[in-house]
C-alpha cells in the first residue's frame, strides 16, 4: 500500500516512521528540496498546485493524506476524482480561514471566542471597540506557531496592528482569559469506528508550543471535548485524525482552532500511548480497526525549537526519547522534541527534576509544576 502525502514536513515524516511497519510505503509531495520526509520516502519536489507533479503522484499511490492543512482545496479536490482522499477536502476549507473555522464552531453549538471580519481599517477600529481590550488580530489564512497575530491591548495600539497585517483578509477575536489550553486529538476510520486520546494540556511561549503534558487532569471536561469533537466529526463526514484546541475557561472550554491532522500537542503518543496518533492516522484513513490510545503512564513533551540541543546530557536518562527532524536550524522553527516517560504523574515530575540541568531554561517555562499541582 503506497500513502501520498500532501506535505513532507515532519508530521509526515513521523507518519511514515509509524506507517512502515505496518507495511506502507510513502510518497511525499512539497515544494522544499530538503523537506524532512524525504529521508522516509519519495519526494516529489513541486508546488502544491503542480499538475504533472499531482498527477505524478496520484498514478504512485493507493491514498492520499496531508501533514499540512493550507495545500491548496483544489488539489485535494482533484485528487480526490481518481483516488481516496482523506480527510475530506471540505475538512481543508473549514481549517484554512480562521474565520469560517470560527463560523462553524458556533454554528455547530461549540464555544469560541467573540470574532469579527475585519476587511479594512475601519472594520478594525469599530470591531475593537465593540469587543473591547485586549483583543487579538489575526490573518485568515496561512498563519501557524503564532505568525500572523498581533494582540491588540489598548486603542493606541491598534494602528500598529494594521500596519502589521493590514491589507489581507482579517478576523479580530477577543483575548481569552484562560487558565490552561487543552487539545483533544480524536481519530475516526472511515468505518466510522471513533477514539479518543486523553486530553493534553499545552503551554505555548510567542504563540509557538513549547510543552505538552498528558494525560490532563480535565474531570468532566474529557466529556466535553468529546462531544464537541463528535460534533466536528460529524458535521465533515470526517475519516483520520483531528485537533481542536480548546482554552479552558471557569465555565468550561473555549474551542481555538482545528487541524485535519496529526499535531504537535499528539508527539507524546509516540512514547507514551499504546498506539500513536500517527499509526491511527494511517489506520482510520485504510480503514482498519483503531489501535488503543490509552496513556502508558505520564509523558512530557518539550519541542525544540530553533536548534536542536546536544542529546548527550538528555539521553543520560533512560526515561528519554530523543527525536530530531533533521531540519536546518532557524529561528523560531520546530526541529525536534524530547518525550519524557514515567510510571505516573509523581515520577513523571521526578524524572523531570532529574532533567531540570539538560532541559534548563525551557523547563522552568514548561508548565510542569502547575501541570503536576493541577492532578
Ligand atoms: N483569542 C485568544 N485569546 C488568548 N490567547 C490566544 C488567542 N488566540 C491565540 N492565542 C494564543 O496564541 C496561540 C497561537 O494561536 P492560534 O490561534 O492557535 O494560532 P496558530 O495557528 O499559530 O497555532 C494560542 O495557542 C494561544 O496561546
Ligand atoms: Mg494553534
Amino acid at each position: 500500500m503506497k500513502v501520498g502525502v500532501l506535505g513532507g514536513g515532519q508530521l509526515g515524516r513521523m507518519m511514515a516512521l509509524a506507517g512502515v511497519p505496518l507495511g506502507q510505503e510513502f510518497v511525499f509531495l512539497d515544494p522544499a528540496e530538503d523537506a524532512c520526509a524525504g529521508v522516509v520516502g519519495d519526494l516529489i519536489c513541486a508546488p502544491y498546485d503542480d499538475e504533472a507533479a499531482l498527477a505524478q503522484l496520484a498514478d504512485a499511490v493507493d491514498i492520499v493524506t496531508y501533514d499540512f492543512e493550507n495545500v491548496p482545496v483544489a488539489s485535494a479536490r482533484s485528487l480526490s476524482d481518481s483516488l481516496p482522499v482523506f480527510p475530506r477536502y471540505q475538512a481543508l476549507e473549514v481549517s484554512q480561514d480562521r474565520l469560517r473555522e470560527k463560523t462553524f464552531f458556533s454554528d455547530a453549538g461549540i464555544p469560541c471566542a467573540l470574532f469579527a471580519s475585519v476587511d479594512s481599517y475601519d472594520d478594525l477600529v469599530s470591531a475593537a471597540d465593540e469587543m473591547g481590550y485586549p483583543c487579538v488580530l489575526k490573518t485568515r489564512r496561512m498563519g501557524y506557531d503564532g505568525k500572523g497575530q498581533r494582540i491588540i491591548q489598548d486603542r493606541q495600539q491598534v494602528d500598529q496592528a494594521w500596519s502589521d497585517l493590514g491589507g489581507q483578509a482579517l478576523i479580530l477575536e477577543a483575548f481569552v482569559r484562560f487558565k490552561r489550553e487543552l487539545s483533544i486529538i480524536a481519530a475516526r476510520s472511515t468505518r466510522g469506528e471513533t477514539v479518543f486520546y486523553p486530553l493534553t494540556e499545552n503551554r505555548h511561549k510567542d504563540g509557538i508550543l513549547i510543552t505538552s503534558f498528558a494525560p490532563a487532569n480535565a474531570g468532566l471536561l474529557v466529556e466535553r471535548a468529546r462531544a464537541y469533537a463528535i460534533k466536528v466529526l460529524d458535521n465533515l463526514d470526517y475519516c483520520g485524525v483531528l485537533t481542536i484546541e480548546f482554552f479552558d475557561v471557569d465555565d468550561g472550554l473555549v474551542a481555538n482552532e482545528m487541524a485535519p491532522r496529526v499535531h504537535n500537542s499528539g508527539h507524546w503518543t509516540i512514547d507514551g500511548a499504546v498506539t500513536s496518533q500517527f499509526e491511527n492516522h494511517l489506520r482510520a484513513i485504510m480503514g482498519w480497526p483503531l489501535g488503543s490510545t490509552d496513556p502508558v503512564g505520564a509523558s512530557a513533551m518539550l519541542n525544540w525549537i530553533g536548534a536542536m540541543p546536544d542529546p548527550s546530557n538528555a539521553l543520560s536518562y533512560p526515561n528519554a526519547h530523543w527525536h530530531d527532524y533533521g531540519k536546518k536550524p532557524r529561528a523560531g522553527r520546530k526541529v525536534g522534541h524530547v518525550t519524557i516517560n514515567a510510571e505516573n504523574i509523581l515520577a513523571l515530575q521526578a524524572e523531570l527534576g532529574k532533567f531540570a540541568l539538560a532541559l534548563g531554561e525551557q523547563l522552568k517555562e514548561s508548565g510542569v509544576e502547575a501541570f503536576t499541582r493541577g492532578h
